[in-house]
This record gives structure tokens, sequence and C-alpha cells, in this order.
């Protein structure tokens, strides 16, 4: 039997959630060489080594280390590392995942060298090109070869855009295979003790959306409102670094830190961060990851975005899109209902990372 080589590209942080349960999976199947490479577009311990840690990954067998930059930088950054990496030991497949710069930019390479592409998360939309993952996921699924979806409204975006449906496969949402395989972990964990709260007796924050966090006024405005909100509910906000380093240039960092019921945290590894997720009364955010898990496991999420490419979580799970000056009423009203019971989307279920290997199985044919 041919041992058929995959790259799997981790980059970013919300990356790496998404690619262990894969490299694990395809760790134990004969056929298949998975080899982990690291573009270094998060460099950060706490924004990767202790996800790498903590979801069990071995050290990269690449490391491009691209670091940050401008988009077009760090763009061209990742598509000339790793087109060296592509004509030095070319793989049989590319497997990128979600939405950041590094996996268009990978995708890029691949694809111009004739190197197959599969895209894991594909087909999402939020039909925001102001943002810059939607321009990622656009072009990451029009050169993709295989598409792998996480729910039917991703079918459908691609099928509208012309994609033949052989390249289309669902297969789930492979983050909630990172959580059911940390779970034990996770529930041990109870990270809010450092904090001296107690399970449903905090809220979660987490902001790094240039929309909201790289204009000063539009930050200040949001700070307003998390201070309502923090005098109902104490508030845990790990700080993305760009979010920190906005705070400091717009000279709010300590008009934040003195907010009374928010405490300003470190980013945090997967794990403690999970067990904050799983204990929160309320989770305030703009992350693309945290709609999901929230709607997972039943608890209730603002999103401060005017849209979102994942309108699952809102007609089936906990999710609820506002604006900043809703906010506190919105917290205020998900504070008065009963804590929800999870209505899980088909196929979130653990088992994710299976149908891929399955599927690239299938596509590869060793
Ligand atoms: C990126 C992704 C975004 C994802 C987010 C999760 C793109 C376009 N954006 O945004 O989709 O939701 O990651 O975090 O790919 N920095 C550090 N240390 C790090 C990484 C970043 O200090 O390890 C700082 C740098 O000042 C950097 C800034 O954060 O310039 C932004 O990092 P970057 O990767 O460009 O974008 P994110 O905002 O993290």
């Amino acid at each position: 039997m041919r041992v058929h080589t995959i790259h799997l590209i981790a980059a970013a942080r919300p990356n790496f959630m998404k690619v262990a349960p894969l490299y694990h999976q395809l760790a134990e199947r004969a056929w298949c060489n998975p080899v982990l490479v690291h573009t270094g577009q998060h460099y950060d311990f706490n924004m990767s080594a202790a996800f790498f840690r903590d979801l069990g990954l071995p050290e990269p067998d690449a490391h491009l280390g691209v670091g940050s930059g401008s988009h077009a930088r760090q763009t061209a950054g990742v598509l000339t590392a790793y087109e060296d990496v592509l004509l030095d030991t070319p793989p049989d497949m590319v497997v990128v995942v979600g939405d950041v710069n590094s996996t268009m930019a990978c995708t890029l390479a691949a694809a111009k060298l004739g190197v197959p592409v599969a895209h894991l998360e594909a087909g999402l939309r939020s039909f925001d090109r102001t943002m810059p993952e939607e321009i990622n996921r656009v072009v990451t699924d029009a050169l993709a070869d295989l598409l792998w979806t996480p729910s039917p409204d991703a079918d459908e975006n691609l099928a509208r855009e012309g994609v033949a449906p052989e390249r289309i496969q669902r297969v789930g949402n492979i983050m909630m295979d990172s959580l059911e395989m940390m779970r034990p972990g996770i529930e041990k964990r109870r990270a809010w003790r450092q904090w001296e709260l107690s399970p449903g007796g905090f809220g979660l924050v987490t902001l790094h959306r240039p929309a909201n966090v790289d204009q000063a006024a539009t930050l200040e405005t949001i700070l307003e409102a998390l201070a309502v909100v923090a005098a109902e509910l104490p508030l845990v906000f790990p700080v993305h670094p760009r979010t920190r380093d906005r705070l400091d240039e717009f000279g709010l960092l300590e008009r934040a830190e003195n907010i009374k019921g928010l405490v300003l945290a470190e980013p945090l590894g997967y794990v403690d961060f999970m067990s904050l997720v799983t204990g929160c009364r309320l989770a305030i955010t703009d992350s693309g990851g945290i709609q999901e898990e929230t709607t997972y496991l039943g608890i209730p999420c603002l999103t401060l975005r005017p849209n979102t490419e994942r309108p699952i979580t809102v007609t089936q799970g906990t999710n609820r899109l506002v604006e900043t000056d809703e906010l506190a009423s919105a917290a205020r009203e998900a504070l008065a209902q009963p804590p929800e019971k999870a209505r899980r989307p088909e196929m979130w279920d653990g088992r994710t990372a299976q149908r891929v290997a399955d599927s690239l199985e299938h596509w590869l044919n060793p």
C-alpha cells in the first residue's frame, strides 16, 4: 500500500482545534502520513504553543515563521514560504481549515502548483466583503478540489456559486471533535476558580475583530456597554493581543482595567478557555468559533457583529447578533431566561474527523 502524505496547515489560534482531531485521526490510518505545517501567523505561546500542548499535537514538521503584517504582506509571506515547501517535498494533498489569511495563501500556492487542496469548514459566507475572512473563504472555496462543509447552509452557498456537487461533502463541525476529545480535562479544570467565581455566575467576553477594536470610538462604546453588563454579572475577558494593542494605543487600557466586575486576563490555552465557556452563564463575543461552541453547549451567546457566516447558530442555536447599543438589554434578557438546552445541529457529534478521513481515503483511493 502506498502511503500518502497529507499536509495539514496550522496557522492561527482558531485553526488548531480544527486540525488536532484530524491529525490524530489520520495518524491512525496506515495509508496516511500526516505532516503538520505551521505558517507562524500566530506565534505567542498563548496563541499557539499552548494549543499544541493542550490538544496533544507534536511540534510542527515545518514552520514557516511568517508572523504578523498587513494583509498583503502576511499573505505574500505565507505564499512564498509555502511554495518552497511544496516544491521541496510535494504532498499528495493539502488540507486547509477555516478562513484565516494562511488558509487562502496555502490554497493559492498549492493550486498554482497543481497540488490538490481540501478545505475543511468550506461554504460559510457572511456576504460581507469588508471582513477579511470572507475574501479568504471565497478564494479558498473557488480553488479547493474538495469542500468539506459543516452545515446545510454551507452546501447551499457553494451550490449557488456553481460548485459541482461531487466536490461538496457535508462532514459536520470538527471543533466539536476537539471539545469531546478534551472534555474530561475541560470538566476537571474549573478555570473560573482563579477569579473566585462560580459556575453559572459569570459571563465570558472575547473581542478581536478589526470592525470592533480598530477604532477608538467603537472600542470605547463597547467598553461602556460591557461596564453596564459587568455591574450585574462579573465578566472575564481574555484579551486578544490585537485588542490589547488597540486599548493601549487609544489610552483605554486603564479605563478597561478599572471597570468594576470586568476582569481582564491574558489569552488562555484551549482547556482553560473551554472550561470558562462550559461554566459561563453568557458569552459576549465577535469570534466565529465561540458562536458554535456555545450553540453546542446550550449557552446564550451575544455576538457583536451585524452578520454571521454561521447562521445555523442563530436559527437553531443559542446565538443572537446584537449591536453595541443593544448589548446591555440583550444581556439582561438572556439572564432572565432559564438556562437553555443544547440544540445541536446535525453531524456536530464529535465524529467529523472520522468522516473527513473516510472522505480523503475515498478521494485518494489508496
Ligand atoms: C486572525 C484571523 C482571524 C481570526 C483571528 C483569531 C485573518 C485575516 N484573521 O486575526 O480570522 O479570527 O486570527 O485570533 O487571518 N499578534 C500577537 N501575537 C500573535 C498573533 C498576533 O501579538 O501570536 C498581534 C500582532 O500585533 C498582530 C495582531 O495581533 O499584528 C493581529 O494578528 P493577525 O494574525 O494579523 O490577525 P488576528 O486579529 O489575530
